[in-house]
């Protein structure tokens, strides 16, 4: 385990100890409108809003060395030049480490008796990134040296900035004022922001040409101006703008000495955008260095990113878990997780490069899944936001830019589940806050402007496309694709330069979704539940009906002998049975028509996950998505037999829809298998790095399966659905402490062994305080319910109705 670093758990840190780890190990900063992706050597870069249209630092993805753009300190001591991060300049380094908490990253590199710490955060609020530096001299002697802060300015249109030099080459300007750059590419014309890049020390030089910095013919590894440890004061036009400062030091021994870095993003506002010709309008890039040349406040943002974490952690926290990879998990990492999908959906991350996609409908409404305990009111507005890109006839863009919240037409919609997960994200909202407001907010449809039709209609309409969408077996059509983005279809494509889920032409189709039919039927027993709650028995039975009538749709036509089929091709044949060749048996419909109620009364949900357990699941590695993995590509099947066996949606261990089989586990109460399950892919469980190579702290989307020539191999970390699911699998299932419209459910699925465990929950206003024993050792049933020493019937927490807002609940289970 320690092979690259280690928890912190008492610091809510990772502690990397090594700076070549397998892959980058990434952090994520800020969470409000300005990010920051951070890795263990300092790489990264740092947008506003929008990493695309907003992208302040350049970074190169799948660049060789990997990881290679940062916001880098270059030391210049003697003839060595070196980075506390070790990269670029790679130079061996007497003492490492790099600390990533929750939103800050601290990275100490230490050569030749002087270190220097980069402590790197977002301040609450702020429009900019805050670089703390601590350099200390350990030596008995003085010591001169200088350090080069360094960044590459990227022009803002992150696209544009990396595909057209013939303009962007050209177009580049900088002011230099005091102990600040101001990079105002575009300024003079329609941008009204710029990037200011300052420090808090008397700079001894600047450049802010690359050229003159690095060379035309050197790399970051060994940046011109390090071989004479002189900045040359050179001013960018056109071509890549910089930021690099020269920064000298005497440093007596055992002396430290403390300053800050700045990169800011800076909106101009009202104020008139330049003082003379040429020379920018700067009141604000000043205020903004003057602010933070107080180190004490850059002290007091510091503390202040780390108190507004443990506020939000403190709605949920589970301290006395007795496996400590579900408890850090659950209590710390899979809740930081959460908050970077909410944020970020699946724009920017390692693997994603922010230029490629925006918001998802069906990925953000699931984020809320796991995020809406944080922060209740930002998930309602993204309810609402999302519920908007949805058209009149229920069809919803796949997909959203954040800055514009516009639908993207490119991709279109057609993505036949996309509907049904806005019903699970508002009723989640709702079993947490119990607003039923929201219901009520008039959010127009995309194609209706200005219509006043309320979210309520929204589900209603999502349920009315579904039903009105079927095909020759009565299941719902699955369009473009279902939540497998890669099961298409409709798509029969042959061209290479095609894309796989919009080509095709969905219209007369016939090829239907089994894992809609499930996700239907769970989207309908939220609704009517809803309505229940809302006291309207009649639209509650109403839906039942539906719900009825998909279940005996779903038993009738899509059981396949001992699993769910997983579908059916545009000329009705099965998918995911075992008259196939290949993918005989697929994971999401097992998933679905069990967590939908499919099979309770009649066995198929116990052998639909006995199937799973057999043919899919590696106790190392998880779930595979399909047996056995294709191995010839399928026209008529798309994407999902295009990837090599093993991989992605060919057969690899795709851990989003492996949480819903654990959530199967625990409806069934089976919890040496629900625990065993959610181990498997849970990344703090992974002992061997060499191996598993990606993060040990967040999710992958994707592990290479028992199936693929390289086992255990994680990619693809941070911006995946896994992180929702996974702590609504350990918080509400595992745990089994679960909002229902009511009040909190205690409903734990744990393994037999486990003596108990507690969980504070702050809850509507009440801080419940729940203490769960198990002296019987049983997995599952609440045998006594105890709440502020009274009994209770049943397994839920009544909400207090006399103002008390602390409450104490025991709970044993037992037969
Ligand atoms: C990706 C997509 C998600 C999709 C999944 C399976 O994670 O973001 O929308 O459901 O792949 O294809
Ligand atoms: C590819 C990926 C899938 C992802 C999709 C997004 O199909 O395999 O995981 O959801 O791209 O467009």
């Amino acid at each position: 385990m320690a092979q690259y670093g280690h928890f912190d758990d008492a610091n809510r840190e990772f502690v990397i100890t090594r700076p070549d780890t397998p892959l980058p190990w990434l952090n994520m900063l800020g969470q409000d409108e300005f990010y920051g992706l951070c890795t263990q050597t300092a790489g990264g870069y740092s947008f506003w809003k929008d990493a695309r249209l907003r992208r302040l630092t350049r970074y190169r993805y799948n660049n060789n060395p990997m990881d290679n753009d940062g916001r880098f300190l270059y030391v210049k001591h003697g003839k060595s030049v070196w980075n506390p991060g070790w990269k670029p300049v790679r130079a061996e380094l007497d003492g490492y480490e790099c600390r990533h908490g929750l939103g800050y990253t601290q990275i100490t590199g230490q050569k030749d008796g002087i270190s220097v710490e980069q402590l790197m955060f977002i301040p609450a609020n702020e429009n900019l990134e805050v670089w703390k530096i601590t350099v200390s001299n350990h030596t008995k002697k003085s010591q001169k040296f200088s350090i080069f802060p360094f960044v590459e300015f990227c022009s803002f249109e992150a696209l544009n900035d990396m595909t057209n030099y013939q303009r962007t080459y050209s177009i580049g300007e900088v002011e230099v004022e005091g102990d600040a750059i101001y990079h105002k590419t575009e300024y003079r014309e329609r941008r009204n922001h710029y990037t200011l890049f300052a420090t808090t020390k008397k700079i001894a030089g600047y450049d802010t040409s690359r050229d003159a910095f690095v060379g035309v013919h050197n790399g970051l590894h060994d940046p011109k101006v390090l071989a004479t440890g002189k900045c040359t004061n050179s001013k960018a036009f056109g071509w890549s703008p910089v930021g690099a400062f020269q920064l000298d030091f005497n440093l007596k021994p055992g002396a430290t000495e403390t300053f800050a870095l700045i990169l800011a993003y800076v909106d101009q506002g009202d104020l008139p955008k330049f003082d003379a010709p040429f020379v920018m309008n700067k009141t604000k890039g000043k205020q903004i260095l003057a602010k933070y040349s107080d180190i004490a406040a850059v002290d007091a943002a510091f503390d202040a990113v780390k108190a507004r974490w443990d506020s939000l952690l403190s709605v949920y926290q589970a301290p006395k878990v007795p496996n400590e990879h579900l408890r850090r998990m659950v209590n710390t990492w899979n809740q930081v997780q959460c908050m970077a999908t909410f944020n970020l959906s699946r724009s920017a991350s390692g693997y994603e490069t922010g230029i490629g996609r925006g918001m998802g409908y069906r990925d953000s409404n699931q984020d809320i899944l796991g995020f809406v305990h944080l922060l209740p009111e930002r998930a309602r507005q993204r309810i609402l936001d999302i519920a908007s890109t949805q058209l009149s006839d229920g069809t919803c863009f796949h997909q959203y830019q954040p800055l514009t919240k516009k639908g993207n037409a490119d991709i279109g919609g057609g993505f036949n589940d996309d509907p049904l997960w806005l019903i699970l994200s508002t009723a989640a909202y709702i079993r947490e806050t119990k607003d039923l407001t929201i219901l009520d907010e008039p959010c127009g449809y995309a194609d209706k402007k200005g219509s006043r039709d309320t979210l309520l209609h929204h589900l209603e309409t999502s349920i009315a496309y579904t039903l009105n969408n079927r095909g020759p077996h009565a299941l719902p059509l699955i369009g473009h694709a279902d939540w497998n983005d890669c099961l298409n279809l409709n798509c029969f494509s042959k061209e290479p330069n095609e894309s796989f889920q919009v080509t095709g032409d969905i219209a007369g189709s016939k090829a239907e979704s089994v894992m809609i039919a499930g996700l239907f039927l769970y989207a309908a027993r939220d609704f009517s539940a809803l309505y229940r709650f809302m006291g309207k028995e009649d639209d509650a039975k109403r839906i039942d009906s539906y719900y009825a009538d998909m279940l005996k749709t779903v038993e009738e036509q899509a059981w396949d002998g001992s699993w769910y089929t997983r579908a059916f091709d545009a000329e009705s044949r099965p998918i995911g049975s075992k008259s196939n060749k290949e993918g005989k048996i697929y994971i999401e419909s097992q998933a679905w028509c069990v967590l939908g109620g499919a099979g309770q009364t009649n066995g198929r949900a116990k052998k639909a996950l006995a199937a799973v357990d057999k043919y899919l699941y590696d106790k190392r590695y998880g779930c595979a998505l399909q047996y056995p993995a294709y191995s010839e590509y399928h026209l008529e099947l798309g994407e999902v037999t295009s990837y090599p066996p093993g991989y992605k949606e060919n057969a690899g261990v795709f851990s989003h829809n492996n949480t819903w089989i654990h959530i199967g586990w625990a409806m069934f109460g089976e919890g040496e298998k629900a625990l065993e399950y959610y181990l498997s892919i849970c990344p703090s469980a992974k002992a061997d790095h060499d191996v598993y190579r990606s993060e040990p702290y967040v999710y992958a989307q994707m592990t290479a399966s028992h199936l693929s020539p390289t086992p255990g191999e994680a990619k693809n970390t941070w911006l995946t659905g896994t992180g929702a699911w996974s702590f609504v699998v350990a918080a509400q299932y595992i745990l089994g402490v679960r909002p229902d419209f009511n009040g909190l459910v205690v409903d734990p699925c744990v393994p037999k062994k486990w003596k108990g465990f507690t969980v504070n929950r702050k809850y509507r206003g009440v801080q419940y305080a729940i203490e769960v024993k198990n002296p019987k050792g049983v997995s599952k049933g609440v045998k006594t319910l105890v709440v502020d020493g009274v009994k209770v019937k049943g397994n839920l927490i009544p909400i207090p109705t006399d103002g008390r807002t602390k409450v104490k609940v025991e709970v044993t289970l037992g037969a």
